[in-house]
């Protein structure tokens, strides 16, 4: 993957294909050599080719169902101390997007996702590819019947039915590990703390606010209008 500039515009594409072609023209892509690269369209338009950041994959990646926004992500992160080495299991994986930041972070460690429904889980491996990452193994399966790794740094929890996994993600987390429950209703969380402190596990639950600013140097930088008010809560615990 590489990205074009052109002016105030970015595009993310694909190195497989020859051509890149739009309203600046067209860009012979096997003229390519290196990241920082300058290059002129068929029209006389200058691309400069940057490497993907995080943000520019996310951009492009696949969605199906709700996510877990990068805030969040980046708060579990925080909060966990999440390295590289790291082996985690992730549940339900969705559209991927947690589990993909944290592979992330955690490679050459590991993360397996679990994602009951077969569109979601080829959503998942489909951005795994576009993302590079070959840390990542989706299972198409139901995580309530049951999952075999063991001896996790880090179990994150994001689908229905979370209390139900508390027990089995304890037994399967090495001493010092963490449960991550992520939901957009309290009342999950409150099912899910129950069960964590029935364990004894140490717990922290945030709520992460961030507020968007729009930039203008002029004199008229202010907070953007459309604010998200609310993406969900996050519960941590620790097996101590
Ligand atoms: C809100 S989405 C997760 C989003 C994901 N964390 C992300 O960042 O893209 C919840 C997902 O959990 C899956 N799910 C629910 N129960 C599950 C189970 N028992 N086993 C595996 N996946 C499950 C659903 O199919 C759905 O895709």
């Amino acid at each position: 993957m590489i990205v074009l500039l052109v002016g105030k515009k970015r595009f993310i594409m694909d190195t497989d294909q020859k051509n890149f072609n739009s309203e600046y023209g067209r860009v012979d892509l096997t003229k390519i050599k290196k990241y920082g690269q300058k290059i002129k369209s068929s029209s006389g338009s200058v691309f400069r080719i940057l490497k993907p950041a995080l943000p520019d994959l996310f951009s492009k990646a696949k969605r199906g169902p709700q996510i877990v926004t990068q805030k969040d992500a980046a708060q579990i992160v925080a909060m966990t101390g999440a390295e590289q080495g790291w082996n985690c299991v992730d549940a339900g994986g969705g559209s991927g997007f947690l589990c993909l930041f944290i592979s992330n972070i955690v490679k050459p460690g590991t993360v397996t996702t679990y994602e009951r429904n077969k569109e979601f889980a080829g959503k998942i491996n489909k951005n795994a590819r576009l993302f590079g990452l070959t840390n990542l193994k989706v299972k198409n399966k139901n995580i309530l019947n049951g999952f075999s790794e063991k001896n996790l740094d880090l179990i994150t929890l994001d689908m229905i039915d979370s209390e139900k996994m508390i027990k089995k993600c304890f037994s399967a987390i090495k001493d010092g590990g963490w449960l991550c429950v992520y939901s957009p209703h309290i009342e999950q969380q409150i099912k899910c703390t129950k069960e964590m402190e029935k364990l004894g596990m140490e717990m922290r639950m945030i709520e992460t606010m961030q507020r968007d600013w729009k930039v203008d140097t002029r004199g008229f930088t202010h907070p953007r209008y459309m604010q998200m008010a609310h993406t969900g809560f996050i519960t941590v615990a620790r097996k101590i």
